[in-house]
């Protein structure tokens, strides 16, 4: 079994105060950072772009993933490169060459991950296991954070963890909080991804704890 890890996904930060809340968030245990890139076009939202997150790298306290809610996802993976990156995941559903991209991604020297949004099933899996790194379950359909868990998610985060590879990481994002991180863990998660439930607390280091289940 993998280790647990938690990533604090940026989008709940308070952008005003960024360096000082991610800095906050690692030394209060977030082992990875989550960053969100949103076109306005896969999904209902635009977060935030390239720059930002070029600045975020350089700033090497921990490594992130980048989670690209876009519908050309190839066309970022120079610049995720280029800023660190350790992880990019694209979306099955954006993606129809996705053992290319994924591909793409360990040429260049990143790992390389799919996100499932709720409603796709975990079938598109089957055929990756030379290129696959990572799979996101999305437990909330994406574009906003501090939405409700979709409890689907835990069935298809057990289907997928008897499909692919032990050493692929299965992580979890959206609406993850001490009360659901248990349930996701107990069905094969060992990656859990909170913005709300870390950015919204006044102790991020007792609410990391507790999706840790501490
Ligand atoms: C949603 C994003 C998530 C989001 C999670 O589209 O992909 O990473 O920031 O936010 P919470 O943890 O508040 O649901
Ligand atoms: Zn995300």
């Amino acid at each position: 079994m993998n280790d647990l890890l938690v990533s604090a996904s940026v989008l709940s930060a308070d952008f005003l105060h960024l360096e000082d809340n991610l800095r906050q968030a690692v030394a209060a245990g977030s082992d990875w950072l989550h960053l969100d890139i949103m076109d306005g076009h896969f999904v209902p939202n635009l977060s935030f772009g390239m720059p930002l997150i070029k600045a975020i790298g350089s700033l090497q306290i921990c490594p992130f993933d980048v989670h690209l809610m876009v519908t050309e996802p190839d066309m970022y993976l120079p610049a995720c490169k280029e800023a660190g990156a350790s992880l990019v995941v694209a979306h099955a559903e954006a993606c129809p060459h996705l053992h290319r991209f994924l591909s793409n991604c360990r040429q260049m020297g990143m790992k390389a991950g799919v996100a499932l949004n709720p409603s796709t099933g975990p079938e598109c899996l089957r055929y990756l296991e030379d290129v696959l790194d990572f799979v996101l379950i999305m437990s909330v359909n994406p574009g906003f954070s501090g939405q409700r868990f979709i409890a689907s998610a835990l069935h298809k985060i057990e289907q997928v963890r008897s499909l692919v590879a032990p050493e692929v990481r299965i992580g979890v994002d959206g609406g993850v909080n001490a009360e659901w991180a248990p349930k996701c863990v107990a069905a094969g998660a060992d990656t859990l991804i909170a913005a709300s439930a870390i950015f919204g607390s006044s102790d991020y280091k007792a609410a990391i704890a507790g999706l840790r289940g501490h």
